[in-house]
């Protein structure tokens, strides 16, 4: 088996496994529980947020536990414009945002905040200026991912968090950092940041949100007092201790890794010169993403076919007509190759030769398919 799919989600890291049910075993106190028990949880608890929060490169106590990047995203977006809705009602993002955040501001939209979302060019990336012109005073959240999970485009987040606070200081900045944690060091200067366990050998249904100081985000969530009320509910303490080890785990040697990662993608470029018609979409940005279009074959099409032969990537055109559908933007991806498209997204376990056997069999299925499929 070949598991070209990282993006979408990583098999659970062995150490990450143990880890979790030893956890459910020896803490089975409520962590918010008074007696010793819960104190025990509490501490385990405690011990990830550190993790995590190292792995990150912030402060423990500006952490937030989620049920995902979904939720940290959803929190972040609506809860940060909902928490500044006084000063204005002016929101940013950019089109090709995952929905986790595009559905946000869809909803902001419906409450009456006057949502921008700014076009990308053919790499994928924003336009400074573009960026710069839309921010206004009114303006209170910017929301930009870092890496993308359809292409592995990554914005400059540095220069993007410059421009926004050059024109509007109070406006706060969220980076979605999901396709980025364990893989590329967080920005540093980011108001809100969004992190998921399940793409990095943790637990799926885990995520975390940093906040920093003096940025106020109201909760989404009522009901208890956990997470400083911010995401009330009974913690999810195994799925947490695991992301905790995962995060420890996977946060070291973050540049050997996108070196042999970028060896892997490499090995699957030389398609582009192997086959005609086959298309790099987005920029050539993070090693762990790879989105090629094979023109005159359906990714879906192309997905089974690697798919018998115990290979397994994915296609982005759900997404992408998705978003055409709600949004009327502008696709990355136009029409054939957005069809045709297939991501290949890896981790560092992956290896060359497996890079190699996946292109052997795409340079064996893509000519017989190509006689099949009308242009
Ligand atoms: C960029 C990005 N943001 C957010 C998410 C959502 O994370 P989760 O699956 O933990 O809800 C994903 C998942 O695919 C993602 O790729």
């Amino acid at each position: 088996m070949i598991y070209f799919d990282n993006a979408s989600t990583t098999a659970v890291l062995p150490e990450a496994a143990q880890k979790m049910y030893e956890s459910m075993l020896e803490y089975t106190g409520n962590p918010s529980s008074l007696h010793e028990l819960g104190f025990k949880s509490e501490q385990a608890l405690n011990g990830a947020r550190e993790k995590v929060a190292r792995a990150m490169g912030v402060n423990a106590k500006n952490l937030y536990f989620t049920s995902g990047g979904t939720e940290a995203n959803n929190t972040a977006v609506i809860g940060t414009a909902l928490a500044y809705k006084s000063r204005g009602m002016r929101v940013i993002t950019q089109t090709t945002e995952h929905p986790s955040v595009t559905d946000s501001f869809r909803h902001l939209e419906e409450l009456g905040f006057d949502v921008v979302y700014l076009p990308v060019d053919t790499f994928g990336h924003i336009s400074l200026d573009e960026l710069s012109a839309a921010v206004d005073e009114k303006t209170t959240l910017v929301s930009i991912m870092y890496v993308n999970n359809e292409t592995g485009a990554m914005q400059d987040i540095d220069g993007i968090i410059k421009a926004v606070k050059a024109k509007n200081p109070s406006c706060k900045f969220h980076c979605d950092c999901v396709q980025a944690f364990c893989k590329h060091a967080l920005p540093k200067k980011a108001d809100l940041i969004s992190v998921s366990s399940h793409k990095i050998g943790g637990a799926k249904g885990v995520g975390a949100l940093y906040i920093a100081d003096g940025t106020r985000t109201e909760n989404l969530h009522f009901g208890g007092s956990q997470e400083r009320g911010l995401r009330p509910g009974t913690e999810n303490l195994a799925g947490i201790v695991g992301f905790g080890l995962a995060a420890e785990l996977g946060g070291r040697d973050l540049e050997q890794k996108a070196k042999n990662v970028s060896s892997v993608k490499s090995e699957l470029l030389k398609l582009t010169e192997l086959l005609p018609d086959v298309y790099v979409n987005g920029a050539l940005d993070s090693p762990y993403i790879l989105n090629l279009s094979f023109l005159g074959v359906r990714g879906e099409v192309l997905l089974h076919a690697l798919e018998a032969d115990g290979i397994y990537t994915a296609t982005s055109s759900a997404c992408s007509a998705r978003l055409k559908n709600k949004l009327k933007i502008v696709d990355l991806l136009n029409e054939g190759r957005g069809e045709s498209a297939l991501r290949l997204s890896f981790n560092a376990a992956n290896t060359s030769d497996e890079a190699v056997c996946v292109r052997e069999a795409l340079l064996k299925h893509v000519p017989v398919l190509r006689k099949f499929q009308p242009r």
